[in-house]
C-alpha cells in the first residue's frame, strides 16, 4: 500500500482544507496516523469492527488489548458510552481536552473489536489542533493507539511513525513533534472508587486534587504476574522495549554515576556496545559509552518529552545494552518511571 504523507506547516494557522482527506478516509474506514499532544495516534472509526481490525493488523497487536476513542468536543461523548459518573464529569471540565483517557461503560454501538471484548470503552478529548479538527471533521470517535508497532517505544515525531508504518496504512500527517512525549493518564471512573490505570501529565497529585481519593491499579508500580489480570490490558505487555537489554540504576546520584561508569567498563571489555541515558546535569561525568540526554532534572517535562525518542535512538545505533538514571516518582516522576521501569523489564539496580 501507498502511504501518502501530508505534512502541516502550521499548526497554529492550520485549515480545514488540509486535513479534508484524511477526515476522508477515516469517515471511509481506512487509517491515518496523526499528531496528538501526547504521542503519534494510529487513527481509525471507532464505531466500524473493520477499521479496528486493520489497526491491530497494521500494529501487529493482540487484538485482546483494547483501543481509545478520541473525540472533539462532550456532544459526542454520549454516542459513546451509557453514562457519564459525577468523577467523569468532573475530570472532563478540568482536564479535557488534554492528556487524559476515562474509562466508562460503554454503549452498545461500540463494537467489541474497538473494546477488545470489554464492556467498557476509553475515551479521550484531546487538545492537540490537528488532532482535535481531524476528529471533528471526520464526523466520527476516532479509535487511535499508539503509531507505533506493537513493542516498540510510542512515536512522538512523524518519523518514527514513518519506520514502523510506512507502506502499512493510508496517512501519516506529520505535525512535527509532539508536545509531551508520553501517552494520557488513564483513569477508570466506571466503578465505586476511580482507579489510575496508567500515570502521565495529568499526575495523581491533579487527580487527588478534582476527586479526593483516588486508587492505583497494581501493574503501575511493578511488574504484573501471569496470574494477575491488570484492568488496563495494555499493561501486561512488555512495552516500549528497546532492542538492548536496559538496566535503571536507583539511589544517590553521585553512586548512580560511579555504579554506571564501572559497570560501562566491565561491558567494554566484554566487547559490548554500551549505551548510557543521562541527564543534562550529569552528561560530563560519563567518560565512556555512547551518552543520550533525556532531559534536564531541574525541568521534568524535557524528560518526558525526549524518552522514547532516546530509547528509539539506540534501537538504531545498536547498542548491546543501556544503563539508565532513575527519576523521582512523584508528579510528572510518576509516569517517567513507569515507562522507564516497562522498557527496562523491571530490571532495576538499587546502589
Ligand atoms: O496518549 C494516548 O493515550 C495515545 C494517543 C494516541 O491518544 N494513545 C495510546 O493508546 O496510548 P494505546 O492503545 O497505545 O494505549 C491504550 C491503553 C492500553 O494500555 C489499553 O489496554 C488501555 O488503554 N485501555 C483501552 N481501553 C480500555 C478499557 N476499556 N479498559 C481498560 N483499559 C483500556
Ligand atoms: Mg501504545
Amino acid at each position: 500500500m501507498d502511504t501518502k504523507i501530508v505534512r502541516i506547516t502550521d499548526k497554529e494557522q492550520l485549515k480545514d482544507e488540509e486535513l479534508l482527506e484524511a477526515a476522508r478516509i477515516l469517515r471511509e474506514g481506512g487509517l491515518v496516523a496523526f499528531p496528538t499532544e501526547t504521542v503519534y495516534g494510529l487513527g481509525g472509526n471507532a464505531l466500524d469492527e473493520h477499521a479496528s481490525e486493520k489497526i491491530y493488523a497494521a500494529k501487529g497487536r493482540p487484538s485482546d488489548n483494547p483501543l481509545i476513542a478520541h473525540i472533539s468536543c462532550m456532544e459526542e461523548l454520549p454516542a459513546l458510552v451509557r453514562e457519564v459518573p459525577e468523577a467523569g464529569r468532573r475530570l472532563a471540565e478540568a482536564y479535557w481536552p488534554g492528556p487524559l483517557t476515562m474509562i466508562f461503560r460503554k454503549r452498545d454501538e461500540v463494537p467489541y473489536e474497538t473494546t477488545g471484548g470489554l464492556e467498557t470503552v476509553a475515551v479521550r478529548m484531546p487538545s492537540d489542533p490537528v488532532a482535535s479538527r481531524l476528529i471533528r471533521l471526520a464526523g466520527v470517535p476516532v479509535a487511535a493507539p499508539s503509531a507505533n508497532t506493537s513493542g516498540r517505544p510510542s512515536p512522538t515525531r512523524a518519523e518514527h511513525v514513518i519506520e514502523d508504518l510506512n507502506g502499512k496504512i493510508d496517512m501519516i500527517i506529520d505535525g512535527g513533534q509532539v508536545g509531551i512525549g508520553v501517552e494520557s493518564t488513564i483513569v477508570d471512573v466506571s466503578g465505586e472508587t476511580p482507579v489510575l490505570l496508567r500515570p502521565g501529565a495529568v499526575t495523581m497529585e491533579m487527580l487527588e486534587a478534582v476527586l479526593g481519593r483516588v486508587d492505583i491499579d497494581p501493574a503501575i508500580t511493578g511488574p504484573v504476574s501471569a496470574d494477575i489480570k491488570p484492568k488496563a490490558p495494555g499493561m501486561k505487555y512488555r512495552h516500549y522495549a528497546p532492542k538492548a537489554e536496559m538496566v535503571l540504576v536507583e539511589g544517590e546520584m553521585e553512586q548512580v554515576v560511579r555504579y554506571i561508569n564501572q559497570e560501562t567498563k566491565k561491558a567494554q571489555k566484554e566487547g559490548k556496545t554500551v549505551g548510557i541515558i543521562c541527564t543534562e546535569e550529569s552528561r560530563n561525568l560519563y567518560p565512556e559509552g555512547i551518552l543520550e540526554v533525556i532531559g534536564s532534572r531541574e525541568h521534568e517535562e524535557t524528560v518526558a518529552h525526549n524518552l522514547f525518542a532516546v530509547l528509539r535512538e539506540f534501537d538504531n545505533r545498536k547498542v548491546d545494552c543501556i544503563f539508565s538514571e532513575s527519576f523521582s516518582r512523584d508528579q510528572l516522576g510518576q509516569a517517567i518511571m513507569n515507562r522507564l521501569c516497562k522498557a527496562a523489564g523491571y530490571h532495576i539496580v538499587k546502589v
